[in-house]
């Protein structure tokens, strides 16, 4: 019979410690997790293409040997969305607040089978008999990569990156959250109370200097109107001293950005 030491220092939050072997009893096993993935997912046909899905067993396993209660976990090849799922049951059961990070490359997969099954699992859904059954609660944001990367390698925005482009950026950057807005023009929106503005790519037409790229005190004239605080991305700040004035925290972009040429 193998013996194998536990050091008081390895213990972490419930005390599981690395063993060598791992039962289906302790971890869960293939047959187990194909039904348990099938049942949230029962009516998406393409759920059937995952033979050999993890238990979500095995992942909440390795999170409680290898992860804090605020932990980030980041699992770059998502698939079936075990890894979140965990993620979730393992917050549910100690309280914890991990928080998680999925990639998956295939549209139609991150669409209809990852995102699908946290979200299901998160909020609650009706199983194949019609049961409900209880959400575990969290939940996630969903966001695609744009095809070209809008920085260049120096760390410059791509002479090609439209208004647009660079609003949803600045959008997220600013507020944690994904864009609705109609990116015509410098106010993007209001978030918490203050306004975010973007100057670029000619957005005020021509108005010198650089198109209008500038915060100059005749460009900031031209903006629409927010009494409150603002927020104003633009290329560089010569408003001096009525910046503070007028409530505003100057961003200069791309450095604020934090892009790391
Ligand atoms: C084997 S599955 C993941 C299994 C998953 N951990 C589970 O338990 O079900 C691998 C997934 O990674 C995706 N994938 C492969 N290469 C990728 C990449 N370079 N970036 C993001 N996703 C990728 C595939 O589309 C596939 O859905």
């Amino acid at each position: 019979m193998p013996a194998y030491k536990r050091y008081k220092n390895s213990l972490r939050n419930d005390g599981v410690v690395p063993q060598t072997l791992w039962t289906h009893a302790f971890a869960g096993h293939t047959d187990g997790s194909r039904k348990e993935f099938r049942e949230i997912l029962h009516d998406i046909p393409s759920a059937s293409d995952f033979a050999t899905p993890k238990p979500s067993l095995l992942i909440q396993r390795i999170l409680q040997i290898s992860t804090d209660k605020d932990s980030l976990i980041l699992d770059s090849f998502a698939g079936s969305g075990t890894t979140a799922h965990a993620v979730l049951k393992q917050n549910a059961e100690d309280g914890g607040n991990r928080r998680f990070i999925l990639v998956e490359m295939d549209e139609h997969i991150a669409q209809n089978v990852t995102a699908e099954r946290v979200r299901r699992v998160a909020q609650g859904y009706t199983n194949a008999k019609g049961d409900q059954v209880a959400g575990l609660g969290g939940g996630f944001q969903y966001c695609r990569l744009s095809t070209e990367p809008l920085f260049a390698p120096d760390g410059q925005i791509r002479g090609d990156v439209s208004f647009a482009q660079l609003a949803e950026f600045v959008w997220f950057a600013e507020t944690g959250v994904g864009f609705t807005g109609t990116a015509d023009s410098p106010l993007l929106g209001t978030h918490e109370g203050r306004a975010i503005y973007l100057l670029y790519n000619g957005i005020l037409k021509d108005l010198a200097p650089q198109s209008g790229n500038v915060l100059t005190a005749t460009v900031f004239n031209r903006l629409p109107v927010f009494s409150g605080p603002k927020v104003i991305y633009a290329a560089a700040n010569r408003m001096g001293a009525r910046a503070a004035r007028e409530g505003i925290t100057f961003q200069q972009i791309p450095y604020a950005l934090e892009v790391q040429p």
